[in-house]
């Protein structure tokens, strides 16, 4: 048994998500979750929004509210549609809390005084129309690294580099098209160079063990090289004030010096909340328990060096030595899991030219887990993946209703109308026994690709013993098997049926988690076997005239990953299917919406 923090990325709350954002860091870091806990292990999955920084302040000048007001919207919408989707967190929380101010405070205060903070004088951007600054994100121009057009201040999405403003080529505002003026003003700098060299040993160490995606491993050791003293603090008032610098209101923590401290402060808060507020440290401060940060890939660079060297600083671990504060010593990340893109139609998503389809609207007009299983089947696990409505009403159609969906529907309905509840088996023929070692051994090809994330080719392993199921009806033709004589033969086959169909159920439900407990209940289970997500509505731990929605779940009680015997005499009724067919019109009517019609 392991102690295993799933870290997911933090979505923004500037407006609501779109399954690009799901495919990325949702899913993925949901089945591996899921799976881990049925494989015994001790999962504590944390996440929440994101609410600082200029994407959340530009929306919210853009709607004519307070950035609270808008960050208190979107969170929760975003609960909403991760709920809806199953995503089984213990706790999805916020960045505004009182806990996470603390925690980020506390970290940060800690990093400088043993010497990893520097302050520096830089150029910062200001819009000369208005007077105030200008965010790097909203300042585009040509990459001077890449020469890419289109970089934002803050990164290249050609290259992957992470820039400063100053140093684009013709930058302009995103905001109004002007030029922006460049004025001096003082920041903190994370002082990534005195802890590059701890940094280069973490990533070496974590090579060895084999596991990273290469491109992950390979980008992060590359930009090692380039290695330079980074502005943590921002000229911004939408932010966590700056330790030491509160009477300087317009100056703010760097939204990366705050939202992946998340991680952390999300994990105390789930600790506070239960009951036991040390309980977090078996995750951080252990060094045998293992944490997966899940993301897109425009994240690798804040999780793979931004924010292992913010642990590494608060640690002491870097050249300038130094000793831990009261958290203690910090487990940096075992493994940066990125996913790559989701296009949409082939083109890029984009809410401002409507190339979108939102998580919500998704979800109010198909199925949670035919969106779950496009994603696991067919999403930018290790290579950009293009979402079409023809593929999505293909994938549905073919795989879930007629490959599982079918073969759940005819198993119960047969054990239904010929006895009303698991047969009790006379003895097997090869055909059964094949089928059954089959799948007994799919359990540890499915789950040790989930544990190395490959999770396409654990769906598709599952898939495949779910198409050999249905060769077994074919093979064996159980609807013919209708006299008296033939009775004990039709028992054993429909027997061999309930184990397969409970097995791949279980096979499934890391991917499928709605459908699972649907099976499970259409073979006389309680429909428990794959714990959803509730919310909560809670009062901030700290500031108690404040209160939010989280996302949490009691998900410890989970059958074992492996097979569970079915009980004959189980009584079994007459189903109704489990995944809704969809019409082929539905790809006509979804490309009129996208355009507009
Ligand atoms: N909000 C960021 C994004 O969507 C991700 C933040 S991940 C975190 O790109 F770790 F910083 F929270
Ligand atoms: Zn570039």
């Amino acid at each position: 048994m392991s102690r295993i923090l799933s870290a997911v990325a933090w979505p923004y709350a500037n407006g609501p998500r779109h399954i690009g954002h799901v495919a990325g860091f949702g899913v993925p870091s949901d089945v591996f979750s899921r799976y881990m806990r049925m494989a015994g292990h001790d999962v504590l999955m944390v996440s929440g929004t994101d609410e600082h920084g200029t994407p959340i302040l530009v929306q919210a000048d853009a709607d004519g509210i307070t950035p609270r007001e808008l960050a208190d919207k979107n969170n929760r919408l975003i609960v909403e549609d991760l709920t809806q989707l199953g995503l089984s967190y213990d706790l999805f929380t916020r960045t505004t809390t009182g806990n996470h101010y603390d925690v980020v405070r506390r970290m940060f205060a800690r990093v400088r005084d043993n010497g990893y903070m520097i302050t520096r004088t830089q150029m910062s951007a200001i819009s000369p129309s208005t007077g105030r600054t200008l965010p790097d994100r909203y300042i585009e121009g040509t990459c001077p690294i890449c020469g890419a057009g289109g970089a934002r201040g803050d990164q290249c999405d050609a290259c992957g580099n992470q820039l400063d403003p100053i140093d684009l080529i013709n930058p302009v505002s995103r905001i109004n098209g002007e030029t922006p003026k460049f004025v001096e003003s003082t920041h903190y700098f994370l002082d990534l160079p005195a802890l590059a060299e701890a940094l280069g040993e973490w990533l070496d160490e974590r090579e060895k063990s084999g596991t990273w995606r290469p491109n992950v491993i390979r980008f992060s050791q590359n930009i090692l090289e380039e290695i330079k003293p980074r502005a943590m603090t921002r000229d911004i008032d939408w932010g966590i004030p700056v330790p030491g610098w509160e009477d300087q209101p317009n100056k703010r923590l760097y939204v990366w010096f705050d939202a992946v401290v998340g991680y952390l402060s999300a994990s105390i808060e789930w600790a506070r909340r239960s009951g036991d507020p040390d309980a977090w440290r078996k995750w951080w401060n252990d060094p045998d328990a293992l944490s997966y940060y899940f993301m897109g890939k425009d994240n690798i660079v804040f999780h793979s060096q931004i924010w292992p060297a913010e642990l590494l600083g608060y640690n002491g671990g870097g050249a300038r030595g130094g000793e831990p504060g009261d958290m203690g010593e910090l487990n940096l990340p075992t493994e940066v899991v990125s996913s790559e893109f989701l296009t949409m139609e082939g083109k890029k998503f984009s809410t401002s030219k409507s190339v979108v389809i939102y998580v919500r609207d998704m979800l109010a007009r198909y199925q949670a887990d035919a969106l779950r299983y496009f994603i696991s089947a067919a999403g930018p696990e290790n290579q950009d993946a293009d979402f079409t409505w023809a593929e999505f009403v293909r994938r549905t159609n073919d795989e879930l209703v007629a490959a599982w969906g079918n073969l759940v529907n005819r198993s119960a309905s047969m054990i239904s109308k010929r006895f009303g509840e698991i047969p009790t088996p006379g003895e097997l023929e090869d055909v059964d026994r094949e089928l059954l070692d089959a799948i007994a051994a799919g359990f540890g090809e499915v789950g040790d690709n989930i544990a190395a994330h490959r999770q396409k080719a654990a769906l598709a392993a599952a898939m495949r013993l779910v198409g050999k199921a249905n060769q077994y009806v074919a093979v064996t033709e159980p609807f013919r098997l209708k006299s008296e004589e033939e009775r004990p033969r039709l028992a054993t086959v429909l027997w061999t049926l309930a184990q397969a169909v409970a097995d791949l159920n279980l096979v499934l439900s890391p991917f499928l988690p709605h459908s699972a407990n649907a099976v499970d209940r259409i073979f006389g289970g309680e429909g428990r076997i794959a714990p959803l997500p509730r919310i909560e509505e809670v009062t901030d731990l700290d500031e108690t005239d404040r209160a939010y929605p989280i996302i949490t779940g009691d998900y410890t009680d989970v059958p074992t990953w492996g097979r569970h015997d079915v009980v004959p005499g189980t009584p079994v009724a007459k189903p109704k299917p489990i995944f809704v067919k969809l019409d082929p019109s539905v790809v006509d009517e979804e490309l009129a919406r996208l355009a507009g019609e």
